[in-house]
């Protein structure tokens, strides 16, 4: 198969676009600080992968938050403090993000990145295993926006836990949830069986109001949203 020279320039140009689009909404609605840039260093040199959402999905979850009246977040797998940095700047003073996370020289670097972006007094990382800490949290609750963010075999575990955590009107929101289409089709490994069979449960489960957007500049990745109806 063959593109010709036309097409290929066609198809050039169309990414360009989107690239061009993509950073303009960048430049006016999601501009990263110094906080934020550091964050993204420090996890880098730390040797944590660059995984983490883009800035428009941290301002997407500023966004949800918002519309929630989101006084208490909860993120299950902190990674680099990125996103975390992004969720705890939605709070209104006297709020409180609590980021779950399995690594704890990871969670040093999130706590440092934290401070360094002036939201160290509304947030606490917690160290361990997210199905081990989960079942303990139900004095903290309920929370008004969870993010769920971590290894993907237990995603349903974690809506499970989400659901229990929440109250009416409450949000959960889950990255990695296209995975180039993965996601909506019979699932060959274990990780991804995770995130198809969280999708067809916010798809089909009555208490929520759900969708999944693909986002990301390739439309290959995004979040699962998910409103919770009642409990
Ligand atoms: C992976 C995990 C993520 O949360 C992500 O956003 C991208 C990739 C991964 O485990 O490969
Ligand atoms: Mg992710």
């Amino acid at each position: 198969m063959t593109v010709d020279n036309s097409e290929l320039t066609q198809l050039k140009q169309q990414r360009q676009t989107r690239q061009q689009i993509e950073e303009a909404i960048i430049r006016n609605f999601a501009p990263e600080d110094e906080g934020l840039c550091n964050a993204l260093t420090s996890a880098k040199e730390a040797g944590l992968p660059e995984i983490q959402i883009s800035p428009i999905q941290g301002k997407l979850l500023q966004l949800l938050a918002a519309a929630c009246n989101a006084r208490k977040i909860l993120e299950i797998g902190a990674l680099g403090g990125y996103s975390g940095i992004w969720l705890a700047r939605a709070l209104p003073a006297g709020g409180r993000l609590i980021s779950l996370e399995i690594n704890p020289a990871h969670a040093a670097v999130v706590r440092n990145s934290f401070a360094k972006a002036g939201v160290g007094d509304r947030t606490e990382v917690r160290v361990g295993n997210a199905l081990e800490l989960l079942p303990h949290m139900e004095s903290d609750a309920p929370f008004d926006l969870v993010f769920i963010d971590a290894d993907k075999t237990p995603y349903p575990q974690y809506l499970e836990y989400a659901m229990r955590l929440t109250r009416p009107g409450s949000i959960i929101v889950a990255d990695n949830c296209v995975r180039s289409g993965k996601a909506f089709l019979p699932a060959e490994d274990e990780g991804t069986a995770g995130i198809v069979e969280l999708n067809r449960r916010i798809a089909s489960d009555p208490r929520l109001t759900s969708l999944v957007l693909a986002m990301d500049e390739d439309y290959t990745d995004g979040f699962a949203i998910a409103v919770v109806k009642y409990a």
